[in-house]
């Protein structure tokens, strides 16, 4: 490079050029010095010198004070359990300071064990490692912890409220120092964020395997999660956070865009995309951030309420959300003025979700689409804030007053609801963003049922996602390129258009518009600049699309046209991985989606089938002891090996669910499965038969 350089510049003097050679060995050296004291930090581990005590940074978002949920006995237990982890001469110092830990913030996060350097996502050889794929893995979980992308990344939660990667500190050094010491011969256990250890086994074998909060069933009500959390025995993974798979909310904007595509086609089946509509909709938070981006994808308005003003000037900052209102009126004017105008723009309330529902009627605009993000999986530790009071007061209460607090959530929920009730008769259409809103709102006495039981409203993925993106298999494939070099995310970018363009062409017409949805959204993924952290992307896609997208980047690893290898994963929010019957599984319809066996073999069969990574959770999304979800990661390098993984597990992976969704006689999935079957003779599903209406509805009880 520097000889190019001089070449080109014959003109420069001699001595300028000699200084600006001395400049770059430094910066070389400084980089090499950085990266050489990373790899000495992470192989260190827990350190074996007591670092200074630190205190939490005030300029970032913290976790809201915890439950204070354990008796004195179990305060002990919680300070024994958090001292296992270090050496006897440092226990007295510590336990005084877990102690202070527990009593100030619900938790014993471990803060003195930050480490001094900056957690990222960073090329793949910059992390100390014997195995390439455990490399992988470390740099998938340090994009969980970036401060640029983390929710309250001190408390090790990336998004959700609770979505943790490890319940403290003394995991993460742990987890890091046995990935760069591992080879491929080994698998890390992780129990919760806790590394159990390495144990021998093979280079087919997954590398990592985890677990989150699974429980004996009946151990799984919201305080036992306050509870054994606070024990440090257990977490709340979320879906990608406690499975190293958070790619910055870009993971939720191509699902969120093709959900307010839809809507605005159901309430206007003419509608090409959202424009001249307004969605009202609530949270600037980890996947909420998402709406105003996407609306404005789909070129419509987008009018999002958030109370936490950090999230919203966040938002702001990072391009997300274009304009912020305090005051209602004006917010209000400015949406019409755009409507007027079929302007695409997206205006954040920074205030509270029921105040603007309630300007709204006061008012008696007309909203097209109305939906809900605040985080009601998680109603009584900060997932949900009750209208009347600020933000700093609610999170007073919360930690103060918690029984005050609940019957504050459930009277706002009950106001919020009547909000709602009153515009979806005026003619909005309302859906449930899996947020748990319709669980909540009908726990809190809110009226939202039906008299046959039922919600009034649908959850977007009965109406959407299910039948439109799910039963056919299309879910959110995502990739990252483990080199962290934006020109390789350019590269399969294009890779990933062809091949979808490719498979266009003879796609059938059920599924020719995600088709196209997914190709334009591909094709502008790039301008629509959504990469915070690692050089990720994600893409709905089906079977076919995910495999042979997988094969086409395996193959331009091997040839060099990639230059590191890629990790494949998904969220969990699919059409396999998730039991969550209020929500990805809300569309089966035969009693199952109360039972769990769908997630479980997902993960069993992904790990078999070469998975580099898997994870089950107990709760994500909407809650915990609500939901089961399981989810994998796979390192493409550029091998035959690889090769014949990647189309054994991806085809698994997609249509176990899609056979679980025919057999609960979905008529999506049936098509798909028949497909299926037709591509690869080797599978053979059970076929429901369809029991006449008339013979049923004869049967007397
Ligand atoms: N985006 C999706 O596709 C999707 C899919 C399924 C489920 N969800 C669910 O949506 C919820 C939100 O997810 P998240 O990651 O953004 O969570 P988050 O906690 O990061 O964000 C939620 C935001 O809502 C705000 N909020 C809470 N109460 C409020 C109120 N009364 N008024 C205004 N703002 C309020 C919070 O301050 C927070 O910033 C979760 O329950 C999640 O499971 C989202």
């Amino acid at each position: 490079m520097v000889i190019l350089f001089l070449q080109r510049n014959t003109i420069l003097r001699k001595d300028i050029v000699v200084i600006i050679i001395a400049n770059i060995v430094h910066t070389k050296n400084k980089k090499r010095n950085r990266m050489t004291n990373l790899k000495k930090n992470i192989l260190e581990g827990i350190p074996s010198n007591l670092p200074p005590k630190k205190k939490r940074d005030p300029k970032i978002s913290h976790s809201p004070k915890r439950k204070d949920i354990l008796n004195k006995e179990e305060k002990k237990l919680a300070i024994r359990n958090a001292l296992r982890y270090f050496p006897k001469n440092m226990h007295s110092v510590l336990a005084a300071e877990f102690a202070e830990e527990l009593e100030t913030y619900g938790r014993i996060y471990m803060y003195r064990f930050i480490p001094e350097y900056e957690i990222k996502a960073r090329h793949l050889e910059d992390f100390p490692h014997k195995s390439k794929q455990a490399a992988a893995i470390q740099l998938m979980l340090s994009n969980n912890l970036d401060r640029a992308i983390a929710q309250h990344p001190e408390e090790l939660i990336t998004y959700g409220g609770n979505g943790a990667v490890f319940q403290n500190w003394a995991q993460y050094l742990l987890c890091m120092q046995y990935l760069a010491e591992m080879t491929d011969k080994q698998t890390l256990v992780l129990y919760s964020g806790h590394p159990m250890g390495l144990f021998p086994s093979h280079k087919d074998a997954p590398r990592v395997v985890i677990t989150n909060g699974m429980m004996i069933p009946n151990y799984s009500r919201p305080d036992d999660w306050e509870k054994f959390n606070a024990l440090g025995v257990t977490q709340y993974g979320q879906m990608t956070a406690g499975s190293f798979m958070y790619i910055g909310p870009q993971g939720i904007v191509h699902g969120t865009t093709i959900t307010v595509l839809n809507a605005a086609r159901k309430i206007d089946p003419k509608a090409e995309n959202l424009n001249g509509k307004i969605f009202v909709t609530s949270g600037l938070g980890g996947m909420s951030g998402a709406q105003p981006k996407a609306s404005i994808i789909a070129k419509g308005i987008c009018i999002v309420a958030e109370i936490n003003s950090q999230a919203t000037y966040k938002r702001h900052k990072q391009g997300w959300v274009d304009e912020i209102y305090k005051d209602l009126d004006k917010l209000l004017d400015r949406a019409i003025a755009a409507r007027d105008n079929k302007e695409a723009v997206s205006i954040a309330y920074d205030g509270n979700i029921v105040d603007l529902w309630e300007k709204i009627i006061e008012r008696n605009i007309l909203i097209d689409i109305g939906s809900d993000q605040t985080s009601l999986h998680n109603p009584w530790a900060g997932g949900y804030y009750p209208v009347g009071m600020t933000y700093e007061d609610a999170n007073q209460m919360m930690a103060n007053q918690p029984e005050q607090f609940k019957k504050e959530v459930q009277l706002s929920l009950i106001r919020h609801t009547n909000a709602i009730n009153k515009l979806t008769e005026r003619g909005m259409y309302f859906f449930d963003y899996g947020n748990a809103f319709l669980l909540e709102a009908s726990r809190a006495g809110a009226d939202i049922l039906e008299g046959n039981g039922v919600f009034r409203y649908p959850s977007y993925v009965q109406d959407i996602m299910g039948p439109i993106c799910f039963d056919y298999g299309f879910g959110p494939f995502r990739w990252i390129c483990t080199s962290n070099d934006p020109n390789d995310l350019i590269i399969t970018d294009k890779i990933a258009t062809n091949v979808l363009e490719e498979i266009m062409q003879n796609s059938p017409t059920e599924i020719k518009l995600q088709m196209r949805d997914n190709i334009n959204w591909i094709k502008a993924a790039g301008e629509n600049k959504m990469v915070i952290g690692s050089q990720a992307r994600i893409l709905y896609a089906d079977a076919e699309g995910r495999m042979k997208i997988a094969e086409a980047f395996n193959n331009a690893i091997a040839d060099g046209t990639l230059s590191a290898p890629v990790v494949l994963g998904r969220d969990h929010h699919d059409v396999s991985g998730t039991d969550s019957p209020y929500r990805e599984t809300s569309n089966i319809c035969d009693g199952s989606q109360f039972t769990a066996d769908m997630a479980i073999h997902n993960v069993i069969g992904d790990s078999f089938r070469g998975a580099t990574w898997v994870s089950i959770h107990n709760g994500g999304g909407v809650g915990w002891g609500e939901v089961v979800n399981g989810g994998f990661g796979m390192l493409l390098d550029g091998t035959k090996d690889v090769e014949i993984k990647l189309k054994s597990m991806l085809f698994w992976d997609v249509n176990n669910g899609i056979s679980r969704r025919n057999w609960a006689r979905n008529k999506e999935a049936n098509f798909a499965i028949k497909r299926a079957m037709e591509i690869n003779p080797e599978l053979k599903v059970t076929m429901p038969n369809i029991a006449d209406d008339d013979l049923i509805n004869s049967l007397e009880f």
